[in-house]
């Protein structure tokens, strides 16, 4: 594994930055895997999975979701002022492929049970968690934008047949699920 140090120009500039390998690094963070829902501005659901989600702050309550710049799903929800967090099981790995698929946003809720939150963005049928949200602010961040909101409403552990629902994870590139080690 690489591990050189960045290079720098006489302005300070980064010259030998590798954007692969910042990935690869990334992406043994390990992350939740949502999809991220809203209604475009003829009511229609959209949404795309995210990994970015997190908590920020308990009082006033809110979370935040990086979106890429760009981004078709993005763009044509975030004119309704509001989104949805839903946190996605172990039993749905097929909605986080294809809800990542690029140019499939007008279809991706084909064949997906859906529900309507208080601020009428889609609750998945059998996610682990939602969190209905109010859009707060979006800052521009490089080639995302964070994406601050209220919350609005939330809950979790829906009945999944009688057993809790378990968490889909995501790690390197590859989706699994949580084992407990403490
Ligand atoms: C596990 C996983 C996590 C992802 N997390 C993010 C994310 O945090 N931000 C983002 O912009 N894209 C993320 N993506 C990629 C988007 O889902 C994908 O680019 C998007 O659905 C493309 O459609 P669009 O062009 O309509 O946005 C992630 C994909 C996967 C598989």
């Amino acid at each position: 594994m690489s591990n050189e140090t960045n290079e720098r120009s006489d302005d300070g500039a980064d010259v030998s930055f590798d954007p692969g390998h910042f990935r690869t690094v990334m992406g043994h963070f390990p992350t939740g895997v949502t999809i991220v829902s809203g209604m475009n501005a003829d009511g229609k659901p959209h949404g795309f999975t995210i990994g970015s989600f997190t908590s920020v702050s308990l009082d006033p309550p809110m979370v935040g979701f990086l979106p890429q710049v760009g981004s078709t799903t993005w763009d044509a929800m975030a004119t309704s002022g509001s989104f949805c967090v839903n946190v996605l099981s172990d039993e749905q790995s097929d909605l986080c492929w294809k809800f990542a698929k690029s140019g499939t946003d007008d279809t991706r809720f084909d064949g997906v049970d859906w529900h309507a939150a208080p601020s009428g963005s889609p609750i998945l049928d059998r996610a682990v968690a939602w969190i209905d949200c109010s859009i707060e602010h979006v800052y521009d961040m490089g080639d995302h934008h964070f994406v601050l909101g209220n919350v609005g409403a939330l809950d979790a552990d829906a009945d999944h047949d009688g057993k809790p629902p378990e968490p889909l994870l995501f790690f390197k590139g590859t989706l699994g699920g949580f084992g407990a080690v403490g």
